[in-house]
């Protein structure tokens, strides 16, 4: 992700996160912090050549992932995928770079927080090995919706077992699935 996509990245958190969207500073700060050799953050963006191009002028981004590193502790910060791309695989794909850039920014455990009643994310988290580590009450506001923290350990053999979790189908070659669509920062 850079800073000319975050425009269009609004305008899909906002569809996406209706009741808690993130602002454009708050992307800006990220993006600050995910470049050069002292970068903590990578974002990334999912752009389908054949979707239209976003109304700002992008390329059309039909997902985005965020994630952080802190002290050997990673935190998938932000993840969607347009509605239209949904249960295609492409929340898979962006899952698993973000759990490659926790090897690269030598993270021992990764960490996230979801909303209890998304059920779908959930599902996705623990095909890749997440668990269930307790609630922060009241995280989500103003809603005032707990959030699962849950957590993935890191050991030498989690890229190849997260290889794993890409879908059911994404191997099919009649599939309609993500295959075409970029992932880039
Ligand atoms: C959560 C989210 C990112 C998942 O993205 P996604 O692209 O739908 O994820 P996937 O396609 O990889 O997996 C979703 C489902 O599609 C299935 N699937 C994946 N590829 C498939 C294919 N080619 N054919 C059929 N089904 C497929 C998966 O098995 C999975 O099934 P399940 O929900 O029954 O477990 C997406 O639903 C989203 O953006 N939600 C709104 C924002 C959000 O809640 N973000 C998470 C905040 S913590």
């Amino acid at each position: 992700m850079r800073w000319w996509d975050i425009d269009d990245v609004l305008a899909l958190e906002r569809a996406l996160f209706p009741d808690d969207a993130w602002s454009a500073g708050m992307f800006w700060s990220e993006l600050a912090h995910a470049r050069g050799p002292y970068a903590t953050r990578r974002y990334l963006v999912a752009v389908d050549p054949e979707a239209p191009p976003g109304a700002h002028g992008t390329d059309g981004i039909v997902g985005y992932g965020g994630f952080a590193a802190v002290d050997g502790t990673g935190d998938v910060q932000t993840i969607g995928v347009l509605p239209s791309h949904q249960g295609t695989g492409l929340g898979a794909r962006l899952l698993g770079e973000l759990i490659s850039a926790a090897t690269d920014f030598e993270c021992h455990e990764v960490l996230l927080e979801v909303r209890v009643d998304n059920a779908r994310a959930q599902r996705l988290y623990e095909r890749f090995g997440f668990a269930p580590i307790g609630f922060r009450r009241g995280y989500y506001q103003p809603g005032n919706v707990d959030a699962l923290v849950m957590r993935l350990g890191l050991t030498a053999d989690t890229t190849a077992d997260t290889t794993a979790a890409t879908g059911p189908t994404s191997d099919s070659a009649s599939d309609p699935s993500s295959q075409g669509t970029q992932i880039h920062g």
